[in-house]
């Protein structure tokens, strides 16, 4: 469905797809708690994370504030929960000491929550203001929903025990007659959007960016790749990493990416409580940004801007215009990416040729976020919509932008024009990168 499509939807079709994408949201929130038993719910499984308990009813939360009470105008259901939620609030380290719902009343309560919505939803007004505009507050929460939906699944991979998560395996690997590199060329495109319905504020405005040419990697880096630099001693060796790259490899000892162990033959990694030999054609996954970084000055390369990421994705050279994805306009299928958790890992590369860009870009959707060089910061002429918390407050160089979602990042809660953000030392999410490197004159053509 191209945008333009859903900017003619009657406000009965909004509804229908609104409904759709909650309900689907929902199933994989559902599924994802009931895999583990009560007290695996309300456990702490890292620091790093909510206990997903705490993550279940935060969805209700959030979708009470903005749906039952503010597009629909309803009594409030539960306000004295409203802060034990609030996620500026506490800490993730701290949330397993606040007086949380239960895992049955977590449960009945994100139900209850739902039933309100869907009613506001039949009865809501699709226009006037801008918060229902197009559905945008029910599109909004079904991202939220989406998004705890792979922050709990982050949470699945850093809990110890016997698997409790199971999915079929993704297409093979055809990366075999692809080339290394792929030339993006330079020149003005349209970066961000105004006309994606459901684009959050930090995707907007469009705005006209030059970006020189470069050349792109076809796949992200693989982990045969990356076992190259790692058994070449690339961790122990200064050169390749920043100063704050380097002094984080030291302070926490930091020897190869998260979840590896090195075993007398070779690499091997836990996915999920499976523990597996390293597949070499797969993406990497689990790098912090000085890690990438670090990668790509060891291959005489560097990472891509922001922008540079975001041309490789939706720029064709054909219609000077820029897609809403790699493959077109059309909503993501099975056949253009690994999302939605469909599969419990990166597939290997080349093994999606429909969701190719124009250019020859493969895997830019889905798969792994990839790990940009640009600081998270606002378009020119962004404005804070709906809130401030939402995207501003985390403005400036403590964030870096990653792109294009993971195998655990929902078709609702990606596009081409989707950033995502976080601090350069993360590790326990489903981030992973591709390298570039400036074109010389004489290759532009
Ligand atoms: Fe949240």
């Amino acid at each position: 469905m191209s945008t333009e499509a859903l900017g003619d939807l009657s406000a009965q079709d909004l509804r229908a797809r609104a409904a759709e994408a909650l309900t689907r949201a929902r199933a994989r929130s559902v599924a994802l708690t009931d895999a583990v038993d009560d007290e695996d719910l309300v456990r702490q499984h890292s620091k790093l994370m909510s206990p997903l308990v705490w993550d279940l009813a935060h969805i209700g939360v959030q979708e009470e504030l903005w749906l039952v009470r503010d597009v629909g105008g309803r009594e409030p259901l539960r306000p004295d929960i409203d802060d034990i939620y609030d996620a500026f609030q506490h800490a993730r380290a701290d949330r397993p000491e606040l007086p949380l719902l239960g895992p049955a009343e977590a449960r009945a309560y994100v139900k209850q929550v739902r039933e309100k919505a869907f009613d506001v939803l039949e009865h809501a007004p699709m226009e006037g203001r801008r918060l229902t505009e197009q559905a945008f507050a029910f599109g909004m929460i079904t991202q939220h929903e989406q998004q705890h939906d792979e922050t709990m699944l982050a949470t699945h991979q850093l809990r110890t025990g016997d698997p409790v998560l199971h999915a079929p395996e993704p297409p093979p690997a055809r990366s075999g007659a692809l080339p290394r590199e792929v030339l993006v060329p330079g020149g003005a495109f349209t970066m961000g959007t105004s006309a994606e319905p459901w684009a959050l504020d930090n995707e907007r405005p469009a705005h006209e960016i030059a970006v020189e040419a470069f050349w792109m990697d076809t796949v992200p880096v693989t982990c045969g790749a990356y076992t190259e630099f790692l058994d070449g001693g690339g961790y122990d060796d200064e050169r390749w990493w920043s100063l704050a790259g380097w002094a984080y490899r030291q302070d926490n000892g930091i020897t190869a990416p998260r979840f590896w162990k090195r075993e007398q033959d070779g690499w091997w990694r836990t996915r999920f409580g499976v523990y597996e030999r390293l597949p070499a054609d797969e993406p990497v996954v689990h790098v912090s940004y000085h890690e990438a970084e670090a990668y790509a000055a060891w291959a005489g390369r560097r990472l891509p801007t922001e922008a540079e990421w975001e041309k490789a994705a939706r720029f064709d050279p054909a219609t000077g215009r820029s897609r809403r994805f790699p493959w077109g306009d059309e909503e993501p299928a099975a056949e253009h990416a690994n999302l939605g958790q469909r599969h419990l890992r990166p597939a290997p590369a080349g093994a999606y040729p429909a969701g190719a860009s124009p250019t020859g870009v493969h895997q830019l959707i889905g798969d792994v976020w990839e790990w940009t060089s640009t600081d998270f910061h606002g378009y020119p002429g962004f404005a804070p919509f709906p809130y401030r918390e939402y995207s501003e407050v985390f403005f400036g160089p403590e964030y870096k932008v990653l792109r294009g979602g993971s195998f655990g990042t929902d078709a609702a809660a990606i596009r081409g024009t989707f950033r995502n953000w976080d601090y350069p030392i993360r590790r326990q999410i489903f981030a992973g990168f591709r390298t570039a490197r400036d074109a010389a004159p004489g290759e532009v053509g």
